[in-house]
């Protein structure tokens, strides 16, 4: 049967490198379901389609293929064949995928997908709406935060270390920006679920913060 555990939360909270550990320990299959929306806004990038251009936006979408795997303990996504891991995550990605994200069509495209990827086994699943809508009976709901100061920090040091030329202030407006985008679009809004523990990681270190995760989804019966 399957076991879901539904991580939703803010950009920068540590949703990916908390849920990447706790899936190691644990033995779940891991999902980031943000790698897909952004797979979505890379190729309308590339094509040139906005997002309010929702006709060539169906088109894009009837004819797109996302895969991912993990090679080495790393995330490896795939956008129609090609190895897209890296492009997803430049600040030109960041900084439009909400748009892409808020669009209905591009979420009942990408919903049916996660819950079909979290239907068999047992996944960790890490997104905006999936204690919400994608699995709204998940067996665990987490809603990880932090401070917008600390999340633009962490997304800051991560750009930093890739070699990406921006400064904390265009990270920290751009990270207030998508923030207030996912909050207060029509479908899908990101909030939490009304049986979701809250977890605000702005003070704990990861390893912290992955043994309370631990913790939780111990006490909700999962047994390794
Ligand atoms: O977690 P992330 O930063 O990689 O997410 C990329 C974008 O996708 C972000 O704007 C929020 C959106 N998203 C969403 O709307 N629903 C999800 N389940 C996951 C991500």
């Amino acid at each position: 049967m399957a076991f879901v555990v539904a991580i939703d939360g803010p950009a920068g909270s540590g949703k990916g490198t908390v849920t990447k550990l706790v899936s190691e320990k644990l033995g779940l299959v891991n999902i980031d379901t943000g790698a897909m929306y952004r797979c979505v806004a890379l190729k309308a990038l590339r094509n040139d389609i906005k997002e309010t251009d929702l006709e060539k936006l169906e088109e894009l979408l009837e004819n797109i293929s996302i895969d991912m795997k993990r090679e080495d303990g790393k995330l490896v996504v795939i956008l129609d064949g090609e190895d897209v891991s890296e492009e997803i995550r430049t600040p030109k990605v960041d900084s439009c995928v909400a748009k892409y994200a808020a669009v209905g069509i591009v979420r009942s495209k990408i919903t049916p997908l996660q819950r079909k990827m979290g239907e068999t086994g047992k996944v960790i699943m890490e997104g905006r709406d999936i204690g919400t809508v994608v699995f709204p009976n998940a067996n665990v709901k987490i809603y990880l935060d932090a401070s917008v100061e600390e999340r633009a920090n962490r997304r800051y040091k991560q750009d930093v270390e890739k070699g990406i030329n921006i400064t904390y202030a265009e990270v920290l407006e751009e990270i207030k920006q998508r923030h207030k985008l996912e909050t207060e679009r029509e479908i899908a809004p990101l909030v939490q679920a009304e049986d979701a523990e809250y977890v605000d990681s702005s003070n704990l270190t990861i390893e912290q913060v992955v043994e309370k995760i631990i913790d939780i989804i111990k006490e909700k019966g999962y047994e390794c």
